[in-house]
């Protein structure tokens, strides 16, 4: 059915489309069913008002499916591609929901014409919730915040006549790209407090474990922790999850170090979730291992695996115990390049400390890495041991074998 404005409701019964085809059209872009879950069961905890789940650059419509499972109110997602639109309403139309849902093809930023097949449809007049996922330049490892479709600044006017607007300011859901630099994420809350002053907001960085962070959010109003600036999730596949948050006084400043330290046998080293130091929790993480402030060396050459020098190990029943990747005890120096050559004597150097298997926590080249562990399992296959890893170390060009904890 199209509408006077242009926006036309998308319906299952009007489909005349192979599946698979739209299937296609929509896989790159699908947020991970774990992580609309987890932000939908988050929703679900916060203090919503009354009214519409608007999603008005919806892509597969994942996150509205999700969101239409855990919240009690309709939902509706706008998007402006034909074919993905009409994959939206396919799912929408599969789906065990606990309330409606709606897919609406045309242009997100028009907040008047969608609002008027909103109300026709839900009887509602406002939003409670806006989750917004924007396109961004594929294919690039930077892109300016100008360059999201829909823009932002437009969206959010449109849509301030008809959002809810709390004491807090309004709940939003911005899913935006884990690589903004911190000069774009100042853009956005500068766009977000000149369109809603006041508005409560924390940023939170998702890591799913693979060793890098996946998804990074501006949650705001009721959806964010009022107070606090940045909040770490590590989330895991059976969808419990973990959370590491400041108190408002406890983030790190910009300067907090990193350290050249040159690892030695026994010491006691554990690698943390990129998360960590990219929320600027790492003061946050030492204090809930029991450190003073500044005490926990912090060893990295790079952000993406960070280290940390241990007096003790981090226990198993710790809140930061999440955010440590794996943890153990240097017992040998590897003083080459890791490539299919060096792995005789890097699996001789396990052997001679006891270590069965080795996990390949260092940089390595991407395209020789799985010929590497397929390597090293042959020939370490039959070898009884414990569990190491392999880690680079701070102060040389050496890597470092551990023996797990
Ligand atoms: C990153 S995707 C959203 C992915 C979605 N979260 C999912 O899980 O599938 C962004 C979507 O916004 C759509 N889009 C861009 N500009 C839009 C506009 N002005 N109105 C509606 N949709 C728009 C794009 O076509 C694209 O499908």
């Amino acid at each position: 059915m199209t509408f006077g404005t242009g926006h036309k409701l998308v319906e299952s019964a009007d489909l005349d489309v192979d599946p698979r085809a739209l299937k296609r059209e929509v896989r790159r872009l699908v947020t991970p069913k774990s992580v609309s879950e987890y932000r939908a069961k988050i929703a679900s905890k916060s203090d919503l008002p009354e009214g519409v789940v608007l999603d008005p650059a919806a892509g597969s419509g994942g996150q509205l499916l999700a969101y239409s499972k855990y919240l009690n109110r309709p939902c509706a997602g706008v998007e402006l591609s034909p074919q993905r639109a009409d994959f939206c309403a396919y799912q929408f139309s599969g789906a065990t929901v606990n309330s409606s849902v709606i897919a609406i093809c045309g242009d997100g930023t028009d907040a008047h014409g969608v609002m008027s097949i909103v109300e026709s449809r839900t009887g509602q007049t406002s939003i409670c919730m806006l989750h917004v996922d924007p396109a961004r330049p594929m294919d690039t490892q930077n892109h300016s915040v100008s360059e999201m479709q829909p823009p932002l600044k437009v969206l959010l006017e449109a849509w301030s006549k008809y959002i809810h607007v709390g004491p807090n300011g309004p709940a939003m859901a911005l899913d935006l790209s884990p690589r903004l630099a911190s000069q774009q994420m100042s853009e956005i809350e500068h766009i977000v407090s000149g369109v809603f002053p006041s508005t409560a907001m924390t940023w939170e960085w998702l890591s799913r474990g693979g060793g890098r962070v996946d998804r990074l959010c501006l949650q705001t109003g009721p959806l964010a922790n009022v107070g606090s600036v940045s909040r770490a999730v590590r989330l895991w596949n059976n969808g419990s999850f973990s959370t590491l948050i400041d108190n408002g006084n406890e983030l790190d400043s910009f300067d907090m170090g990193w350290s050249d330290y040159k690892l030695c046998t026994g010491d006691l080293v554990a690698l943390i979730d990129p998360v960590v130091p990219k929320s600027g929790l790492r003061g946050v993480f030492e204090k809930y291992a029991g450190y003073a402030p500044g005490e926990l060396v912090w060893i990295g050459k790079s952000e993406r695996r960070p280290l940390a020098l241990l007096q003790d190990g981090v226990q198993s029943e710790s809140e930061v115990r999440p955010f440590v990747v794996v943890q153990g005890v240097v017992v040998g120096r590897f003083p080459s390049k890791l490539d299919l050559m060096s792995i005789d004597s890097l699996a001789a150097l396990a052997m001679k400390n006891g270590v069965g298997t080795i996990q390949i926590r260092c940089s390595s080249e991407p395209r020789l890495h799985t010929r590497i562990t397929d390597r090293l399992r042959q020939i370490m296959g039959q070898v009884h041991g414990s569990t190491g890893f392999l880690i680079d170390d701070g102060g040389s060009q050496d890597l470092v074998l551990c023996r797990e904890l």
